[in-house]
């Protein structure tokens, strides 16, 4: 029999392999890359060390990256969706805006927002067939010193009461429940919504696989999605949560932050107050959004879609 012997000081250490893996980027003449590869590969390297990765286990995350790419396509983001139920998305987000601006805070864009919704009129709806409780959502935009903003744009997305965003259904009309609303001279603005619904992220999946087997829930509490622009100021892409939802305290992508926690007021048929075109019982939402002076820039990419 032929054998290999081997000392101990000859073989090759786990701590050696991660060294090699990380000084291969030295060479990189990018210095952010060389920073992200080295940083990346060493984290990498002691996750698996930690927790002493077993071959199988190693298989098998090698198999839901596989079904993660498999099952994405143009309408379908599994890999977004990933980063929003590991965290990764909402710390991104809180790196990319460290300091209290005095703003209204950002949270993530989540995968189901389109650009180029339609322009819509001072109080119109964005409902293009019923989709649940009429909101009647208004305020103003306001710059961190309280100085109205005339000419604010309001980007708004939500879904439906059947839980969806039209964008899941492809027989939807396009238009249906988003719009682009300007605030007036005096920095108001106001729309019609409904009054959101908690939804499931989408659990078909390698991720939805990874929430049943870890004892997770998919459900995120119900919200309305917008991005509030303005010339000479940053952007702000939030959202607005129902204070009465459920699931506030545990968001399956970790985007709820205390002060987007806002009460919907719920109304009568014949409240004295009800805006034109409403019809049976409301809610009503008043809500300032403020931001801060800055770069305008920081315009989302469209982030793919998830059905
Ligand atoms: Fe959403």
């Amino acid at each position: 029999m032929i054998g290999v012997s081997m000392s101990a000081e000859e073989r090759t250490s786990p701590e050696e392999i991660t060294a090699a893996a990380v000084a291969s980027f030295d060479g990189c003449p990018d210095p952010r890359l060389r920073e992200l590869m080295r940083a990346f590969v060493a984290h990498l390297h002691a996750f698996a060390a930690e927790v002493v990765l077993t071959e199988s286990e190693w298989r098998e995350l090698i198999d839901s990256l596989t079904a993660t790419g498999h099952i994405t396509d143009e309408r379908r983001q599994e890999f977004i969706l990933w980063s929003d139920a590991l965290g990764l998305s909402m710390l991104v987000d809180a790196l990319a805006h460290p300091s209290a601006t005095g703003a209204t805070e950002t949270t993530v864009l989540g995968p189901f927002y389109v650009a180029g919704s339609p322009l819509r009129g001072y109080g119109e709806s964005m409902a293009e067939e019923p989709a649940g409780v009429p909101a009647w959502v208004h305020g103003r935009v306001l710059s961190v010193d309280g100085e109205p903003i005339p000419g604010a744009e309001l980007d708004v997305w939500q879904n439906g009461d059947d839980r969806l965003y039209a964008v899941q259904r492809p027989e939807a009309p396009e238009d249906h429940l988003r719009g682009r609303y300007r605030t007036r001279e005096d920095g108001s603005y106001a729309f019609v919504a409904v009054r959101p619904v908690p939804y499931p992220i989408p659990d078909d999946g390698p991720v939805g696989r990874m929430l049943a087997a870890t004892g997770r829930h998919p459900w995120r509490p119900a919200h309305i999605h917008m991005i509030v622009r303005a010339s000479g100021f940053r952007p702000v892409a939030t959202h607005i949560f129902d204070a009465a939802s459920e699931y506030l305290d545990s968001d399956a992508v970790f985007a709820v932050k205390r002060s987007l926690v806002r009460p919907f007021v719920e109304r009568a048929a014949d409240d004295p107050k009800r805006p034109p075109g409403i019809e049976g019982e409301w809610v009503s939402l008043e809500l300032d959004l403020v931001l801060a002076a800055g770069e305008e820039g920081g315009e989302p990419v469209d982030p793919g879609r998830t059905a």
